[in-house]
This record gives C-alpha cells, structure tokens and sequence, in this order.
C-alpha cells in the first residue's frame, strides 16, 4: 500500500459520464493541474467500465484511481460484481466502500465489513463512507454513526486502521446545493466525534493516525469554510468532480488551507 498522503480530494463520478470519450476529455482536464498539487493527493473514481480506457492516460503517483464499490470473494460465480485483484489489476488503489448510494440499494453494516476486510487484504486503500440519512434532537443519528463504524471495524487489527481514509458524508447533505450542505461549525463536531468513536476502540494515537474526509454537497463556494474549520483532511465530491474547473478549484482550496 502507498504511503497515505496528507491530504485527499476524491472525486467520484457516480454513474457518469456517458461516454468513455467525455471520461477521457475530463481526465485529460483534472490532470495537468492535480499533478501540481503538493500536498493534496487526487483519486479519481470513475465508473469502473472506463477505467481501461483512463487509467493509461496516467503514469505517476499524483493521481490514483479509485473503484466505487468491490466484491469480498476471490472468484467465482458472483455475476455482476468485481474483485479485489481484478481492480488492481485494472490499476486501482482505492475503493469506496459502503457510499449512501449503495446503502440505499441495500447494503448492510455486515457486507461493508466484510468489503473493508478484502480491500485491506489486497492492500488496497479502503474510503469508508458513512453518515446518518437524518438528524434528531434526540442524537440517535449519533449512535447509528457509531454503530456503522464499529461494526466496519469489528475484525480489523489495529495495525491495519490507520490504512482507512472515513468518509463522513450525512446523507442528507448529498447532492444539494451549497446552502444545503453542512455547516463548517457541525462538520467539526462530527469529526471529532468520529475520531473519538476510533479512540474508543483502539487508542487515541490509532485514532490520529485515520484520514476523516467530508462528503456532500462540497463546492468550490463552501470548501474554504469546510476545510478550515472542520478538522478534516479533505473532501469526497460527487457532482462537482464532473466538471474540471470546479473541482480543481476545490483542490487549490484544499492545498491552501
Ligand atoms: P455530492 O456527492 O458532492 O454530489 O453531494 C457526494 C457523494 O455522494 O459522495
């Protein structure tokens, strides 16, 4: 596994773009510019369908290429999914791991856990996604984030934590605008929160040693606010990774901060 950088800006493409031409245009825009970056690294997650295509383009260790979802068998008779060596051998070194999206399609705590055990084991750099779908005043959204990590975590040794980037993306900041997304003040809080769900299952200097990023809604209009004070390491951005000038911009931001 490469050593993890200090900072991260994750773009993940979803299901876009349409073409393998339009994902080879954005490439070609995001690259010039993110291997400049000195101490943000970029991973690019496009859908894995054009990563044969894309990841040739790119030689070097400034820009990694990431898959958004992975299967945890080996091989077999699993029609639809992908495996760990199949990705690596298409080029990744990061996997998003249990994002909203596939949540809300079905994924439970018990299949992420055993999709951040194939990720680690192959060692390939698990970005484990996790947040509440909603708020409420009584903070049981705080003991469903709990719950999603320490059961992620259930079987991971304490050697291999520090190798996990969190995602925290509340899923009721997703796709929205920047007036929507949260504020800077919450972002902090939770951050702390998610390194102290960490302290509390392994130690505090462990739980320093994780990469917290933030998702949803990240804009070049709210990442200033977001990065400095919201004690994070950067941002997984879904719909403003799919234009170059936007998301390069949320990386200068990054590398100012
Ligand atoms: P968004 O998506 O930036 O469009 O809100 C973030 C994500 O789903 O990871």
């Amino acid at each position: 596994m490469a050593k993890k950088a200090n900072k991260f800006l994750i773009g993940n493409w979803k299901m876009n773009p349409q073409t393998v031409a339009e994902a080879e245009k954005l490439f070609k825009k995001i690259k010039p510019t993110a291997v400049r970056f000195k101490n943000t690294h970029v991973v690019l997650c496009p859908p894995t369908i054009f990563l044969g295509d894309i990841e040739p383009l790119y030689r070097g260790e400034k820009i990694s290429f990431g898959a958004q979802d992975i299967f945890w068998e080996m091989d077999g008779a699993y029609t639809g999914e992908i495996s760990a060596s199949q990705l690596v051998d298409a080029g990744v070194s990061y996997v998003l791991i249990g994002h909203s999206e596939r949540r809300a399609l079905g994924e439970d705590n018990e299949s992420v856990k055993r999709k951040l055990e194939a990720t680690l084991r192959h060692s390939l750099t698990p970005v484990l996604c996790v947040g509440e779908t909603k708020r409420d005043h009584g903070g049981e959204y705080l003991s469903f984030i709990t719950e999603q990590i320490t059961s992620a975590f259930e079987d991971i040794s304490v050697k291999d934590v520090s190798d996990v980037v969190i995602a925290y993306e509340p899923v009721w900041a997703i796709g929205k605008d920047e007036d929507d997304a949260m504020t800077a003040h919450e972002l902090h809080q939770m951050s702390l929160f998610v390194r102290k769900i960490l302290t509390n299952l392994y130690d505090a200097k462990t739980a320093r040693k994780v990469s917290v990023i933030y998702g949803g809604s990240v804009k070049r209009e709210n990442a200033e606010e977001l990065i400095s004070e919201g004690n994070i390491d950067g941002f997984l951005v879904g719909s403003a990774s799919l234009d170059a000038e936007h998301f390069l911009d949320i990386g200068r931001i990054i590398e100012n901060s």
